[in-house]
């Protein structure tokens, strides 16, 4: 394949959308590491006043991280989230059965929004209707958003927090379709439960934006015929449909686990169709969108063989998966999938956010550090700016995987602000052999040149970064080519992800 250049086609008016910040969302939730001994450690030396890491924060900002799902996950499922507010002396301790933990409800609500803002991110909260309902959403409502002057906004300002935090985007229970789901339900029973719920809350605030549960993922046998059902009972009352995806390799096929991103193009546009049939039998004008509220690279089946603590611990380390930068270039191609479909696709969280299946590792008393798929994430979400184009690539070869059939061994996509002038190609290369040579035709963007080359890339595709070498995998600033009449040449490692800066140069200077 080496021989043969790809030509790559982009042009500003291949447009597909605006880029949605919150393309670029994460997941906090109350399981193993992620909140205690990750975003909170009190004893920590960089801990603040009220007990938040503030190593974590630091990176946290530098991911780029827009948005935060809160606080679950399967464990929103069973939770009270009153538990989780006042004085910290008097919260119950309670046991966790989805993911057999003791929670101490040390951090709860109120924290997670001290640390929503001192974070920079804007949070979406997660109702539990799973083992409640309706009710409790309200008052959680309540206590969340109303200025005050009733039981549950006044017993907000008693906790020393005045202002209520208006928080809009709302996540109507969690991934209710899985039977390991505390509280399950039939497509019928949750899309009535979700309609009820969020009727009531929109009686109280008719601008929030509400997110019906998708199917936890592809291979859900009810999947579409969930989304259909629950869509049918909602349609009306809700913004968004979710949709849950991880990746993973399995039995040592690598070419597949590459290809993850074919997958999750696949089922963004199977979501699609099936929103807009519900569309039409509803004969509604209104649209729903997808909320991809779950999202990565997930060795699942690691912890699924090793299973939860027999136990009953607080905060046990599960599922703190080491990335390789083969992760990262999925990551970074499922980041390119995301994209593509921004006019669908507006709100993404990766998840989750620190040590459990994170981008960002923090050891306990010690120091936080990045895994390789930290990087594919942060440049995205920094340099993914005004429109999202599509790219056409011509002549590009293709590769044969077990899961996915025959899938192109590039996959790209650009974005453009034409207010800065600036175009970025994101692209990643599947193949594991060779080098694939490109030749990019940019003869729609006169002047344009190449400010910046990026590539995430190690001979090893198994490298990753441990505590004892954080920092062996980085992205590596590469000298790049001059565009030439509209063209550039260039050539991009096997199983690599690379980032593409192209600037106007200014003639009158
Ligand atoms: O992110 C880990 C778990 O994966 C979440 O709790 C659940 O929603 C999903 O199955």
């Amino acid at each position: 394949m080496a021989d043969r250049p790809v030509t790559v086609h982009i042009d500003p008016a291949f447009r597909i959308a605006p880029v949605s910040r919150r393309t670029f969302g994460s997941f906090v939730e109350h399981m193993g590491r992620c909140v205690y001994g990750g975003l909170y450690e009190p004893d920590h030396p960089s801990a603040d006043a009220v007990g938040l890491r503030r190593d974590v924060l630091d990176l946290v900002r530098e991911q780029g991280v827009t948005v935060v799902r809160y606080p679950g996950g399967n464990f929103v499922s069973g939770y009270h989230w009153e538990d989780g507010v006042g004085p910290r002396d008097q919260r119950p301790t309670r046991l966790d059965p989805a993911w057999h933990s003791v929670e101490t409800n040390a951090f709860g609500l109120d924290e997670f929004m001290t640390w929503a803002q001192a974070a920079g991110i804007e949070p979406m909260l997660a109702v539990n209707l799973g083992t409640r309902g309706p009710r409790e959403a309200l008052d959680l409502l309540e206590y969340a958003n109303h200025p005050g002057g009733t039981r549950l906004s006044d017993l907000r300002r008693s906790h020393g927090r005045e202002t209520p935090y208006g928080i809009r985007m709302w996540c109507l229970g969690n991934e209710m379709d899985g039977p390991w789901q505390l509280g399950h339900q039939t497509a019928h029973e949750y899309g009535r439960r979700a309609a009820e719920t969020a009727r009531a809350m929109r009686m109280i605030d008719p601008t929030l934006e509400l997110v019906a549960c998708g199917s936890s993922g592809p291979d859900m046998p009810t999947f579409a015929a969930w989304e259909a059902t629950v869509l049918e009972h909602t349609y009306d009352q809700v913004d968004f449909v979710s949709a849950h995806l991880y990746h993973e390799e399995r039995d040592g096929d690598l070419a597949s686990l590459l290809a993850s991103s074919v997958g999750m193009d696949q089922f963004i546009d199977d979501i699609v169709a099936t929103c807009d049939h519900v569309r039409a039998r509803t004969r509604s004008s209104k649209r729903i969108n997808i909320s991809f509220d779950e999202w990565n690279v997930w060795y699942m089946r690691d912890f699924l063989a090793t299973g939860v603590p027999t136990e009953w611990v607080q905060a046990p380390p599960l599922s703190e998966d080491d990335y390789t930068v083969a992760d990262a270039v999925v990551v970074g191609s499922s980041l390119i999938t995301l994209l593509r479909h921004s006019d669908r696709v507006t709100v993404a969280c990766q998840a989750q956010l620190v040590n459990t299946i994170a981008a960002i590792r923090a050891e306990p008393g010690g120091p936080a550090w990045r895994q390789t798929i930290f990087y594919p994430f942060a440049l995205t979400a920094r340099y993914a700016r005004g429109t999202v184009l599509r790219v056409e690539c011509t002549s590009a070869p293709t590769t044969d995987t077990a899961r996915y059939g025959d899938v192109p061994l590039l996959d790209v996509v650009a974005t453009y602000d034409d207010d800065a002038d600036e175009l970025v190609v994101f692209a990643v290369h599947r193949g594991q052999r060779e080098p694939a040579t490109i030749d990019m035709d940019l003869r729609a963007f006169p002047g344009y040149r190449l400010a910046e080359q990026v590539v995430l890339h190690d001979p090893d595709p198994y490298a990753r970064n441990t505590s004892a070498e954080p920092d062996r995998v980085r992205p590596q600033t590469v000298a790049g080519a001059a565009v030439d009449q509209g063209r550039l040449a260039l050539a991009l490692p096997p199983v690599s992800w690379t980032m593409l800066r192209l600037t106007r140069v200014d003639v009158t200077a």
